[in-house]
């Protein structure tokens, strides 16, 4: 058991007291402060649970040196506030289910605790409790042989009442939030351990769901599909009691949970029902010495202790699928709060103001000619079609590549039909921070690759981004149809009318480059600022799409380093191969079209050796190449989550020699 853990409680509503009385009976915590944001409630609660020190304010409790703990207990849309302003102050953060309103919010929260060396968990108490231990351990044991399908329920019924939090959209309102999350997490544990995992995601959900009057979900039902053969039926509400129990039924028998949740009775032995085919129904008695909340304050102090969060307590890997599998769920019922949509985007998840250079990041910039803004060599790509809500995934993705030191940005007028331009327009517009950002667009793709096309797509760009310039255009595509001067002469006009700063093209052959600027030069013109062409450490061997052109090869190498034009480089990581690129695995048909070559896995090989030799992974090495030629290159890169900006930027921390790089290409 852990140290004492002296805790400070944010929030006095109803669970905060629950929690408070829960904590008298741990036996690791002791209650110490109290932060309200008045300070008659934070003395009623003071008085009530003997608290001696209590804060009028959220920011004194934490700055109070004496805590080393907060619980957050707030409504749903101000915990990531919260529980990102308390790691920051360097506390310990236990925070109230659901972490966040939404999954990128989440992200941002376990990411704050990561870079700030706290330990961090979502106020799940079941899974704090011996009953849900004993549970996975019978799934561990094929007590009912293999688990098949699991239902879940959790659902009660409130008298509606539009101010209450349970009802009102903007406090994230609904029965998925409030306790189908319950449902989701126990369903993916039970999912894991049935395949020997700490928790499983779901591959599939789909849902269905009354909404009221207000518009949140008073009561919704969801099917998930599992890994290895296991669905889950889920149901939740705030306006229809149900029996709130689970059932696990698998190939050899069944499992029911009565008292899934709150893990009762309250004190005293809690009971499971195991019913294996043919034999008659058996009692699993549990024995419990401590609440259900005291259960949950000591496996977070385990957790602090160990640096682990003890399975199956929720750890922040475990949240994030979780959050996940709600936004999942929420999408397939049509539930958005005002959080999830474009009008919404109006503050960072700590509702601070963005920083650049939050952290220890080492950013490094080049430059564009007619730009004067320095430009970060690494880019954010911003077509994030794939998210669950581009709108948000956009939000905390682009407020951490600028906290990280980014400024550069690619759009382009394909991209998500036009949408990623509007949402990466409104969020620079929320942010109040174009005159920070480098914002590069594209258009004129083919079959639009005219001149007049370009001029016509460019002023709908401008349009969707809600801005009069582009810091850098570049046309998508070339067409050799079209002499070059023309498409120089369209461009120069767009300059001259302070629509764009620079220009270039993307997947332009660099003799059609060349040519561009000797064209510019005859007539006292601008030309190319900048190409976006492939450029990786593994060589392209066949064009991903149509008409994509990289500079990889030694020709294309010589011509960029006599002229230094700033390559805006595009799949700099070959999109995966120096992770997922095996000679047997075919599976991926697009790596293996493009990047399958006897050379590039010897190129991958290398990146293998030097990575362990300076103790990273090939992908960054891979990453670390780019960045370390004889010539300007910016690196495109579009993460989908935190964790993995985290990891593309540590490419910046790696010194390569002109050798090792040339080791790294075949070269010596
Ligand atoms: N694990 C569980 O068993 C369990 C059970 C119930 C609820 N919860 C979770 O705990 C959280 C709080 O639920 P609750 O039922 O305790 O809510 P509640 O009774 O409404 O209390 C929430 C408290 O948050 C503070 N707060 C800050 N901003 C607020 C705002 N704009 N509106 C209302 N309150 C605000 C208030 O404290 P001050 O006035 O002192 O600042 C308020 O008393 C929710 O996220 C919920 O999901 C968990």
């Amino acid at each position: 058991m852990a140290d004492f853990i002296n805790w400070g409680i944010l929030g006095t509503g109803s669970i905060a007291r629950t929690f408070a009385k829960g904590l008298s009976d741990s036996r690791t915590g002791r209650l110490v402060a109290v932060g309200s944001r008045t300070r008659e409630s934070a003395d009623r609660f003071g008085e009530q649970f003997s608290v001696e020190k209590r804060h009028g304010s959220y920011e004194a409790l934490l700055a109070d040196p004496d805590v080393q703990a907060v619980y957050v207990s707030t409504p749903h849309p101000m915990h990531a506030e919260w529980a990102i302003k308390a790691a920051r102050a360097g506390k310990h953060v236990l925070c109230e289910k659901p972490l966040t309103i939404h999954y990128p919010e989440a992200m941002a929260v376990a990411e704050a605790a990561r870079e700030n060396g706290v330990f961090l968990m979502e106020a799940f108490m079941y899974r704090c409790h011996p009953q849900t231990a004993k549970l996975v351990e019978l799934i561990h044991e094929k007590a009912i042989g293999d688990v098949r399908i699991i239902s879940a329920n959790f659902s009660f019924q409130a008298g509606f009442n539009a101010e209450s939090r349970l009802f009102d959209p903007a406090l994230g309102g609904g029965g998925i939030l409030d306790v189908g999350c319950y449902c989701t997490s126990m369903a993916r544990l039970i999912a894991g351990a049935a395949t020997g995992q700490p928790f499983a995601d779901p591959v599939q959900v789909s849902g269905a769901a009354h909404l009221g009057e207000s518009g949140v979900d008073e009561y919704a039902v969801a099917s998930l599909k599992f890994p290895g053969e296991v669905v889950a039926q889920l149901a939740t509400g705030v306006r229809v009691n149900q029996e709130n129990s689970v059932w696990i039924y698998g190939t050899e028998g069944r499992i029911f949970v009565p008292s899934p949740w709150f893990c009762g009775p309250t004190d005293g032995a809690v009971k499971l029902i195991l019913q294996r085919n043919g034999e008659d129904q058996k009692e699993v008695v549990i024995e419990s010495d401590r609440s259900l909340y005291a259960y949950e304050a000591d496996a977070f102090a385990e957790g602090v202790r160990t640096g682990q969060t003890p399975h199956p307590a929720m750890s922040p890997e475990d949240t994030l699928g979780n959050m996940l599998a709600l936004d999942k769920w929420r999408s397939a019922i049509g539930l958005k709060y005002p959080q999830d949509t474009m009008e919404g985007q109006t503050h960072t998840a700590s509702g601070e103001r963005l920083k650049p250079h939050r952290g220890q990041e080492r950013m490094k910039y080049g430059s564009v000619q007619g730009v004067e803004k320095p430009v970060s060599k690494i880019v954010m790509g911003t077509m994030l079609e794939g998210a669950v809500n581009p709108v948000t995934a956009a939000s905390a993705l682009f407020d951490d590549f600028i906290e990280r030191g980014g400024n550069c940005f690619d759009t382009a007028y394909i991209y998500g039909g036009g949408n990623s331009e509007k949402i990466f327009g409104n969020w620079v517009e929320k942010r109040g921070i174009r005159d920070q950002v480098v914002v590069i667009a594209k258009g004129a793709h083919t079959p639009y690759c005219t001149p007049e096309w370009l001029t016509k797509q460019f002023m709908e760009t401008l349009d969707r981004l809600r801005m009069d310039f582009a810091d850098i255009y570049l046309m998508h595509r070339d067409n050799l149809e079209v002499p070059v001067g023309e498409f120089v002469e369209a461009m120069n006009e767009h300059v001259r009318a302070g629509r764009m700063k620079a220009f270039g093209g993307s997947n332009w052959s660099l003799e059609r480059v060349q040519a561009a600027n000797e064209y510019a030069e005859s007539k006292g013109l601008a030309g190319f600022s900048a190409i976006s062409n492939n450029f990786s450490l593994a060589r392209m061997v066949n064009p991903i799409w149509g008409g994509c052109i990289a500079a990889s090869d030694p020709e294309s190498r010589a011509w960029l380093t006599r002229t230094q034009l700033p390559n805006f480089s595009w799949s700099s990581q070959a999109r995966g191969f120096f992770v997922r690129g095996n000679p047997d695995d075919r599976s991926d048909g697009e790596l293996v079209h493009a990047w399958y070559s006897e050379e590039n896995f010897e190129r991958k090989r290398r990146a293998e050796e030097l990575a362990r030799k300076k103790g990273t992974q090939p992908i960054t090495i891979a990453a670390a190449y780019v960045l370390h030629q004889p010539f300007p290159v910016h690196a495109l890169i579009g993460p989908r989550t935190l964790s993995e900006m985290r990891t593309s930027f540590e490419a910046l921390d790696v010194e390569l020699s002109p050798e090792e790089a040339r080791w790294l290409n075949l070269e010596a």
